[in-house]
């Protein structure tokens, strides 16, 4: 593949990663010399039917110009049938990485995120776009310049899944059904019922939830206990699965997103978005992990996405602590900026109860003077008997 120019425009030059649908490629465009990413899906599209509606799906998507979208630039099909996908070529990472390297964000870090993805996810659904695949890997953190602030940037809408001729999870997909990641799926969609664009604030929930916890709400051996799960189980928690890593209100706001049916999600974007805004001078720049994230599952079969991310705490202390868990303090942001709102670490309490050395001393002489006690009346009784 490398070296290889699509439809005489786009040149391979390396790989840049790979996801469950495909492999992204950083590539240049001939006619305008400049660099592009090409997302090269696994399957080859043999359908008309199919090859129509991606045709529109991707008219579509193009339409989004928004500043915390990917722009997308064309799509075509490889010698052997095989789709490809190009867009703006970004520097960066996306959030998955960034949660791998880093662990849990902090809350406000968390939030800004989430807003930018609302206003893309806005944007789209105005055009009657749904995403269908909201999900930590498909959140890029670009930089824009040397030492610019970061911008996030939704990538893959749902033409991703579309064009992979699969739902996500291996199934092949039909009119009407669409994909997602079986970690990150609604319920509606895990049960295979019509989706409108709450589909995406439920998908957006679990990622404000894992962002915010540093691991999904459910992490399950298969795919088909997470769908369950996603259908059935309520989430745990956040206050339980990390301590003090979200406020109350924000935790509330992830829990509304995360409503099994979707009429008792918010109702929209600009719902959510309000909120977010609202608690945002609220929320503490800073994270603080006061229990270790749940340990990772066996792999079994589940996709990357599926499984929790392992945590790496680079640059920080871990805190002494009584119990066989450590407890680590995160900070994850520069020390000169200025902390807001922190959030007060919770102790843990210790695990055995001390008996204070006073009373100790002071039951030792009470048996003394009882055991004095007994003799003396044992030695009286036997003069007089
Ligand atoms: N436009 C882009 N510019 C630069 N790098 C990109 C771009 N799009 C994706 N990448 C990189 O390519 C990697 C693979 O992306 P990909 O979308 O294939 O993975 P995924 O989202 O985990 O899986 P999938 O979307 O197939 O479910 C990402 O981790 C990201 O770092
Ligand atoms: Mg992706």
């Amino acid at each position: 593949m490398i070296g290889d120019v699509l439809d005489g425009s786009y040149r391979i030059e390396r790989v840049v990663g790979s996801g469950g649908t495909g492999t992204v490629y950083a590539a240049t465009q001939l006619r305008f010399d400049r660099p592009v990413a090409v997302k090269v899906l696994r399957h080859a599209i043999d359908d008309e039917r199919y090859q129509k509606r991606f045709l529109r799906e991707a008219r579509a998507a193009a339409r989004i110009d928004h500043p915390n979208a990917v722009q997308l630039i064309d799509v075509g099909q490889c010698e052997d049938g095989t789709p490809y996908i190009v867009s703006e070529f970004l520097q960066g990472e996306t959030v998955a990485e960034r949660l791998h390297r880093q662990g849990a964000l902090p809350p406000r870090h968390a939030a800004t995120i989430a807003i930018a993805v609302l206003d893309a996810l806005g944007a789209a659904h105005a055009h009657g776009i749904v995403h269908r695949d909201v999900k930590p890997a498909n959140i890029f953190l670009a930089t824009t310049h040397a030492g610019g602030p970061e911008v996030a940037k939704l990538l893959d809408f749902g033409l991703v899944k579309l064009m992979d001729g699969t739902d996500g999870l291996g199934r092949l997909t039909r009119t009407g059904m669409v994909g997602g990641t079986p970690a990150y799926t609604s319920p509606e969609n895990a049960l295979d019922q019509p989706i409108d664009a709450r589909t995406d604030l439920y998908s957006l929930g679990v990622t404000m939830y894992e962002m915010l916890a540093g691991r999904p709400p459910f992490l399950r051996g298969t795919v088909l206990e997470l769908l369950l799960a996603h259908v059935r189980e309520p989430p745990p928690p956040l206050a339980e699965v990390a301590p003090g890593a979200a406020p109350e209100g924000l935790e509330r706001l992830v829990s509304s997103c995360l409503a099994k049916r979707p009429e008792d999600r918010p109702a929209d974007t600009r719902v959510v978005r309000q909120a977010l805004n609202e608690l945002l001078p609220t929320l503490a720049t800073v994270v603080r992990v006061v229990r270790p994230i749940t340990p990772v599952l066996p792999a079994a079969t589940l996709s990357a996405e599926a499984l929790p991310m392992a945590v790496s705490v680079p640059d920080c202390e871990p805190v002494p602590s009584s119990d066989a868990a450590p407890t680590v303090l995160l900070e994850l942001e520069p020390r000169d900026t200025p902390r807001q709102a922190e959030v007060a670490p919770t102790e843990i309490p210790p695990t055995r109860t001390r008996i204070p050395r006073r009373w100790l001393v002071a039951a030792l002489v009470l048996t003394a003077a009882a055991l004095a006690l007994s003799v003396l009346a044992l030695t009286v009784w036997s003069a007089s008997s």
